[in-house]
């Protein structure tokens, strides 16, 4: 009986391959409604031109900075390249929380202050160096070098930054310090896009670029043919890397047909009710949340704990994402992580019965996401067409979850058309590397062309 009624409250988080089916058709949709000037303004999936149009050839040179902010960590970087090597060095640096809710100007001060410290601990504080910025937020591209910030996500929400350009603020943050040589800004980039990049740079097949971390989203190689809000010029190549915004998916309520009482519930509760559903059904940000309010509404069933509950287990966020990967990742003949787990969360004395059901919800959240993703990647792989292609991806979900990867294996084997071949392969540096190799690209390009 017991069973029963747990696999009733749970059966939600479980779809069926019709339906990933059908998220590949809305997708498809939507993509197209993203690449055409008539309907990008209310798409879901942005499909922004990203201003890459090749891969950098690997005869860039020189030494560069480079930013990576919108992952779990914010870091500055040093990174050398020099006849196809590349080294790097980098410290993570805090954003707190005030920072991330506070203004514009406070962020990018505290942004311009970690370089000024970067600096000075390598000795650079006397050189003037371009840099490269990993921006890991939905901008609409004007350039390399200009990217305006259409909305924050992932808990982000500084005021007076949606609608400008990002590297302007920047720039005028390091001008306020006076001490400071000139850095300047050359390109920016999606983490998606770093990803690919330097995963292209040693596989001529890698089309797509994938992050499954604190957030979701996807870049691909696109025809300029198909891109009708392109404005660029038509040179060879005629392809750029579309960075898709894949996250905004459903905002219009078309993944409503999926969505369990435990995604309204967390979507009520975040930040940006109602919006980037896609990325809330996959992201690290996301999950652990998710699997909380189902083990909360098991217990409250008195399915789980003898329905004992703690104050730690009905705080929101305090089920982190990274217990999922351990939980699945634990021994099943004796639960020690599992139980180790919950102990933290304040419920004693647990079972191995309530282990084996915290664990299977783990496992679907997991395993839904995972197949959500693969229903994009096949979505994808089925557009570009390509007899074989790499997806390169990078985040820590994908990094420590002990079977993210071949879940998306085996369902995107099983979605995309069946003459096609794929590889999923860790983009490392992607962020550090792409935006190295971006900014000594548009070193070399004359200015009209940036
Ligand atoms: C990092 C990249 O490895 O992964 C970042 O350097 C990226 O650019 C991040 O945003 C994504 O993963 P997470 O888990 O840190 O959000
Ligand atoms: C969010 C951002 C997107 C980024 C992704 C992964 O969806 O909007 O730009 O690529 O998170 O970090």
């Amino acid at each position: 009986k017991t069973l029963y009624e747990a696999e009733n409250i749970l059966k939600p988080l479980e779809l069926t391959d019709d339906c990933y089916r059908k998220v590949m058709e809305i997708m498809n949709q939507n993509i197209e409604e993203g690449l055409h000037p008539d309907t990008h303004a209310n798409a879901n999936i942005k499909c922004f031109p990203t201003y890459v149009r090749s891969v950098p050839d690997g005869s860039e040179a020189g030494v560069f900075l480079a930013l990576d902010l919108g992952g779990t960590n914010f870091r500055v970087l040093l990174i050398n390249l020099h006849d196809q090597e590349v080294s790097l060095e980098s410290k993570i640096y805090m954003i707190p929380q005030p920072i991330m809710l506070g203004s514009g100007d406070q962020l990018f001060d505290h942004i311009a202050d970690c370089i000024f410290k970067f600096m000075c601990d390598h000795n650079l504080h006397d050189k003037s160096l371009p840099l490269g910025f990993t921006f890991s937020f939905s901008c609409r591209q004007a350039g390399l070098d200009k990217a305006i910030l259409t909305t924050w996500t992932k808990g982000f929400k500084c005021e007076g930054v949606e609608g400008r350009n990002i590297v302007e603020l920047l720039h005028a943050a390091i001008d306020r310090r006076k001490d400071m040589k000139n850095v300047r800004c050359l390109a920016v980039i999606n983490d998606t896009v770093g990803a690919l990049i330097s995963c292209a740079h040693s596989d001529p097949d890698c089309a797509i670029g994938l992050i499954l971390g604190t957030g979701t989203n996807a870049c691909y190689i696109e025809n300029l043919d198909n891109v009708k809000t392109w404005d660029g010029d038509n040179d060879d190549p005629k392809q750029v890397l579309i960075n898709s915004e894949w996250g905004g998916f459903g905002n219009d309520g078309c993944l409503d047909f999926i969505l369990t009482d435990f995604d309204r519930a967390m979507d009520n509760y975040s930040i940006n009710p109602g919006k980037q559903i896609y990325e809330k059904m996959i992201s690290g940000m996301y999950m652990g949340e998710i699997a909380r309010l189902a083990i909360e509404r098991l217990r409250k069933h008195k399915l789980l704990f003898e329905g004992k509950g703690s104050e730690q287990l009905s705080t929101r966020g305090r089920f982190y994402t990274k217990y999922i990967s351990e939980i699945e990742g634990d021994d099943v003949d004796n639960f020690a992580m599992t139980k180790e787990i919950l102990e933290e969360l304040e419920l004693t004395s647990p079972t191995d019965q309530d282990c084996r059901l915290v664990r299977h919800v783990c496992s679907l959240v997991s395993k839904r996401a995972a197949y959500l993703a693969s229903a994009g990647i096949a979505c994808l792989l089925n557009k570009m067409g390509r007899e074989r292609a790499t997806v390169a991806v990078d985040g820590s979900l994908y990094r420590f979850h002990p079977f993210f990867h071949d879940l998306m294996m085996e369902k995107t084997a099983q979605l995309i058309q069946p003459n096609l071949s794929f590889k999923i392969r860790l983009s490392n540096d992607g962020s550090g590397k792409g935006a190295a190799l971006m900014a000594a690209v548009a070193s070399r390009l004359p200015r009209e062309e940036q």
